[in-house]
């Protein structure tokens, strides 16, 4: 383990952004873990646990503490008898029975792509759809990460934690969770401080994939003649979803971005339809009301609707690829901020305020971040 000091955390952030953590270590088990917290505490410093880095916006100002990285490794593919829930897999490998009922086990410090790509190519069904999104395994329950129809809360089994005020490890359950849209737990007052160490989720064995959002049921049915099927293979699943964000998303290792930026919008029935009446086309999507206190804001507990705020940035803020100095909207998708260049955290988030104040005046809703600031 080596910690290293005075860390741009602009090294450690796909937005290419932040100040200098005082201290930064990367640690390979629950080990590790522990004698970073017991240090930082005995030497009175705070301490931040940072994935891949690619969901966040880092604050410019110098970090005076410790910025964690788990890089707890292992991907197992379990029929669930052989592994206990508490073994170690700090060493990493592959063990326990291949794939046989779908139990995939991989430490927080995977990449959560190649964990995806290991799933496929057992042809277990249920995260082809969350091919490609850039980060680790262990920030993928922290915001419930979803695309094209599928989240995280759809597979996960239990997500085990080291929790620092208890010294304990626990195992929670998809329910203790409480997954919502971009939401968890872990990212409430009670849950904010555990540190996830293993996620576990249940797969289905030559399933059969999910292709009912919009862009890869056009995908997969092009017409006859094309190579393309209307019952795709998981394989040929990934590879779909992996072309459609690549020509819509900025790619990562370019430019300096975290994805969406902002959340989609839930509003109720009634606003909807007066939007709609405003702004013709608008879109919608059904929703689940799974967390009714995001929703509490908007009046009521029923008859939601979710909106793709990418469509009011789009056609009714005409800002796609609009730009202020080194941050821009992304030309193909509205939702991702992109720093070009040299832009500072202050830069973006001034730049996202005012997008939230333009679709404040003209739609009268106030937007959230989805990335979070750190
Ligand atoms: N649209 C426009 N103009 C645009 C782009 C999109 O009008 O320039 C409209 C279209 O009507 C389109 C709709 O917006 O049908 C939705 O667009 P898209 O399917 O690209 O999805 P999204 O709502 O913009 C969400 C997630 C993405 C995820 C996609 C696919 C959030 C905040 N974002 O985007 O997640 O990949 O769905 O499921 O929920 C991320 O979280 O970083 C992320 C990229």
């Amino acid at each position: 383990m080596k910690i290293t000091h005075s860390v741009s955390l602009s090294k450690h952030t796909s937005f290419r952004t932040g100040g200098n953590a005082r201290f930064f270590v990367a640690v390979d088990s629950l080990d590790e873990l522990k004698i970073v917290l017991a240090r930082a505490r005995s030497e009175n410093l705070a301490y931040m646990i940072l994935g891949e880095g690619t969901n966040v916006l880092a604050s410019d100002e110098d970090f005076p503490g410790y910025v964690i990285r788990p890089m707890i490794r292992g991907v197992d593919f379990s029929d669930g008898i052989h592994i206990g829930i508490n073994s170690d897999m700090s060493r990493g490998g592959i063990r326990g029975n291949e794939g046989e009922d779908g139990l995939v086990i991989a430490g927080a410090g995977e990449h959560w792509d190649d964990v995806v790509a290991r799933t496929v190519s057992k042809n277990l069904s249920g995260l082809e759809n969350l091919s490609s999104i850039p980060g680790s395994v262990g920030a993928a329950p922290v915001q419930n990460v979803g695309a094209y129809g599928v989240e995280l809360k759809d597979v996960l089994e239990w997500v085990e934690v080291f929790d620092p005020k208890e010294n304990a490890t626990k195992i929670l359950s998809c329910s203790d969770c409480r997954f919502g849209y971009r939401d968890s737990f872990f990212k409430s007052p009670a849950g904010r401080d555990l540190i996830i160490i293993r996620v576990a989720m249940k797969l289905i064995p030559n399933g059969r994939p999910n292709i009912s959002y919009k862009d890869l049921a056009n995908y997969f049915s092009a017409d006859e003649g094309s190579p393309m099927k209307k019952s795709p293979t998981i394989a040929e699943v990934r590879k779909a979803v992996i072309q459609i964000r690549r020509v819509k998303l900025p790619d990562i290792k370019e430019y300096g971005t975290a994805g969406s930026f902002f959340k989609n919008l839930v509003v109720t029935d009634s606003k909807y339809e007066e939007l709609a009446g405003k702004f013709p086309g608008l879109p919608s999507f059904p929703v689940e009301p799974v967390d009714s206190t995001a929703l509490t804001a908007h009046g009521s507990k029923n008859g939601f609707k979710k909106i793709p705020l990418a469509w009011i940035l789009d056609k009714v803020c005409k800002l796609n690829g609009t730009r202020e100095g080194d941050v821009g909207v992304c030309e193909t998708q509205p939702l991702a901020l992109v720093n070009y260049g040299q832009a500072t955290s202050a830069e973006v988030k001034n730049f996202a305020e005012k997008i939230s104040d333009i679709v404040k005046e003209k739609t009268g809703l106030q937007i959230e971040w989805e990335v979070n600031l750190i």
